[in-house]
């Protein structure tokens, strides 16, 4: 291999060499490594030591089934932004109990799905907090609160503060009482998140007294006498956000999970010591768990220097990762060649996709050994917000998945997109699939 230092590191592959998995599986292929999605959740299970202290799995990030099902064999519980992902948690067999439905701007429908299966829904505005109690008057509820500190990587993607969209204001408590109030409603939980990807633990735990502020005035109401879970008060959730160096070849340091977990355990181990609130603590990353156990193969078909700049021509389009093109994020590069040696000397290269735009940019301006036709090119952590952002457009089909499993071995978790499948809303898909199969 020309360059694969760092899956070599880790053992990504298992038994199979990329070309061999390239070859059985095809390309563009997303594979995910077992060993990593486990260490990975038991990192975060470590976090806290409390009896209280839930971990959730934030199911945006990658909610393919088989990773589901492992996460929850590690005694994770799980969120959900829709039906859709309620769904894919039931199927990967996690229980209502243990999936929290974030709800942001639903129809009653939507809601009212959730609570059908059994799901505990959070609302993030009082008129949703109003509409839940209209369909379902005297349940229980969550409540997402702004924590006025955001985080993340890039503007679109910080979700605390005055500037978003998220959250209820924690300064309209008032209301949120008396809506509770009119509808009998039980204020079973708060939550927050405050975006996604830091690298420093401060703002998250600046934020986590701002929650924990919130949720006091819910376990001991003042001149109440009321505490632990007498009120209700079931869930406090203070979000994802944990981040990830995708800077692997730059020797980009780890968050440091250690000081993290030190801060949020004394946190709660406060909270829940002066309070009595008995009731769990949760975080909610997603990034975290997924994003490095997963990592995108694609081929390289074309090169060529337009004057100055070279392109390398893949199949690892925009629509089979979005990241790049859609926040500027930087993902790590491998290149992987039969009898290939590790090449030192590099240049510099922008591998682009088929799609027919110019912001088809994977890797933009990137110092690479030379990378020839018929390589195949592996972008790393990629298992966070890399299929479950992908698309068919251009009628491109969607990557097929692999899992290589602790044994070694790689087993095809979700087959590739088909062109039956492209077809397959229309009204005349039977005809269509007659005629073009
Ligand atoms: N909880 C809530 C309510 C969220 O909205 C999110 C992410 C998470 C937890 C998990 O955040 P994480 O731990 O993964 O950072 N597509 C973007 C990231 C969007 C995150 C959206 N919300 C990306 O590719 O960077």
């Amino acid at each position: 291999n020309v360059r694969s230092a760092y899956t070599d590191s880790v053992d990504f592959f298992g038994l199979n060499t990329p070309m061999e998995l390239v070859e059985e599986f095809g390309s563009t292929l997303y594979v995910y490594n077992e060993n990593m999605l486990r260490r990975r959740c038991r990192e975060i299970k470590a976090l806290s030591s409390h009896p209280g202290f839930t971990p959730n799995y934030s199911a945006k990030a990658n909610t393919n089934i088989h990773l589901l099902k492992i996460i929850r064999e590690e005694g994770m519980v799980v969120d959900a932004m829709s039906p859709g992902e309620i769904v894919m948690n039931l199927a990967a067999g996690f229980t209502p109990d243990q999936i929290l439905f974030i709800s942001n701007n639903v129809s009653a429908e939507e809601m009212q799905f959730a609570i059908d299966h059994g799901v505990n829904v959070s609302v993030d505005s009082l008129s949703q907090l109003d509409l839940f109690g209209e369909i379902n008057p005297g349940g229980k509820v969550v409540v997402r609160f702004n924590p006025g500190i955001g985080a993340g990587h890039h503007q679109k993607v910080v979700t605390g503060g005055k500037e978003t969209k998220f959250g209820v204001d924690p300064a309209s408590m008032d209301e949120v009482r008396a809506i509770l109030a009119r509808h009998s409603l039980t204020l079973c939980g708060v939550n927050m998140h405050i975006g996604s990807l830091f690298m420093q633990p401060e703002g998250y735990v600046a934020a986590m007294q701002v929650l924990l502020s919130i949720a006091e005035q819910w376990v001991a109401p003042a001149g109440s006498s009321a505490t632990g879970t007498d009120n209700g008060l079931e869930i406090i959730d203070f979000g994802g956000g944990f981040g990830i160096p995708y800077r692997k070849y730059d020797g980009e340091s780890r968050l440091d999970l250690d000081a993290l977990g030190t801060a949020f355990h004394a946190a709660i181990t406060e909270f829940s010591d002066r309070t009595g609130y008995k009731g769990r603590f949760m975080c909610e990353p997603g990034r975290y768990i997924v994003a490095e156990c997963g990592l995108l193969l694609g081929t390289c078909y074309s090169v060529k220097n337009n004057g100055t700049k070279r392109f390398v021509g893949t199949d690892l389009g925009f629509n089979t990762l979005v990241r790049p093109a859609m926040y500027d994020s930087f993902h790590d590069v491998e290149i992987y060649r039969e009898d290939g040696e590790p090449v030192a000397e590099t240049m510099v290269q922008s591998i682009v996709g088929n799609i027919c735009e110019s912001g088809d940019i994977i890797a933009k301006d990137r110092a690479l050994p030379e990378i020839k036709e018929g390589d195949i090119i592996g972008m790393l952590d990629a298992g966070a917000y890399g299929y479950v952002m992908s698309s068919p457009y251009n009628q491109r089909l969607r990557p097929a998945e692999v899992l290589i499993g602790s044994d070694g071995r790689p087993r095809l978790i979700r087959r590739r997109e088909s062109i039956d499948d492209l077809l397959r809303m229309y009204p005349e898909a039977e005809e269509f699939a007659a005629r073009f199969r």
